[in-house]
């Protein structure tokens, strides 16, 4: 059979589906991905080295303006047909969660409802020593702007290279893998852990796992079925083969 054939009748009959997604998903959205090069003003920094604490207690500034950046691309970015169909899809599967590594909120924008956001959120900004949510009505203006209560530096409320995830997200993801028939793993360099582990105890538990990309990762040996191809073709073609 077919992998888009085989692919599709699984997911006919699924009752629990759990997703991964990465930044390929918001690629045909117009954010670029991680490993992507960056353009224009961007093009001589590397993300890698950008979206660390260490960078950012080194040039706060730079950090905090490159995050203003991400932030614009992403407020002009609309949801794609991949965030549409994985939307859909929810609504027909009775056990459906949605864990993604994107920090953009398109799939919540999108419909998406039980979504686990692994490495945060990027509209929302939290102080650096007190890790609570700051409105932008109550930045102290500068760059970056300051916490109205502490003074401390505002950043991002998204997870950086050597920081811990959010309490809680990761074990939900964890267990929403263990328990699913079907997982997919769509978008994602299969790189970056913990989140790349998620296939692999879906794996170990017996459930049949997609993969959706392009291009090669280190998940494609071991996968049940492999899609080459975007996101955004191949996922509304998964989702309406219910219907
Ligand atoms: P990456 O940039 O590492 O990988 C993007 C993946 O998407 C690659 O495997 C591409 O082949 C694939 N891709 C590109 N266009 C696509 C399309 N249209 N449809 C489907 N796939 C496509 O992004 P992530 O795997 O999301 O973490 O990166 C994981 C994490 O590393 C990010 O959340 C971020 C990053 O550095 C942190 O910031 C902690």
């Amino acid at each position: 059979m077919n992998p888009t054939r085989e692919a599709v009748s699984a997911l006919r009959n699924a009752r629990s589906v759990a997703v991964l997604t990465g930044s390929g998903v918001s690629a045909e959205s117009g954010v670029p991905t991680f490993r992507d090069a960056q353009t224009g003003l961007w093009e001589n920094y590397d993300p890698m080295d950008l979206a660390t604490p260490e960078a950012f207690a080194r040039n706060p500034e730079l950090v905090w303006e490159w995050y203003e950046w991400r932030r614009k691309l992403i407020g002009e970015a609309k949801p794609n047909p991949a965030h549409e169909a994985l939307s859909e899809l929810e609504k027909r599967v009775p056990d459906f969660t949605l864990i993604t590594q994107n920090v953009d909120g398109l799939h919540r924008e999108a419909g998406s409802e039980n979504v686990l956001e692994l490495h945060g959120n990027i509209h929302r900004t939290v102080c650096s020593k007190e890790r609570t949510t700051i409105e932008p009505e109550n930045f102290i203006e500068g760059t970056p702007p300051k916490c109205p209560n502490c003074g401390a530096f505002l950043r991002p409320d998204v997870v950086w290279f050597g920081e811990t995830l959010p309490v809680g997200v990761m074990e939900a993801a964890s267990e929403a893998a263990r328990n699913c028939e079907i997982f997919i793993s769509a978008g994602t360099s299969s790189v970056v852990y913990p989140a790349a582990s998620l296939p692999y105890e879906a794996m170990e538990s017996g459930s049949l796992v997609i993969e959706i990309n392009p291009d090669d990762t280190p998940l494609t040996a071991v996968a049940d079925i492999v899609l080459r191809g975007s996101a955004g073709e191949i996922l509304p073609a998964l989702s309406s083969s219910g219907e």
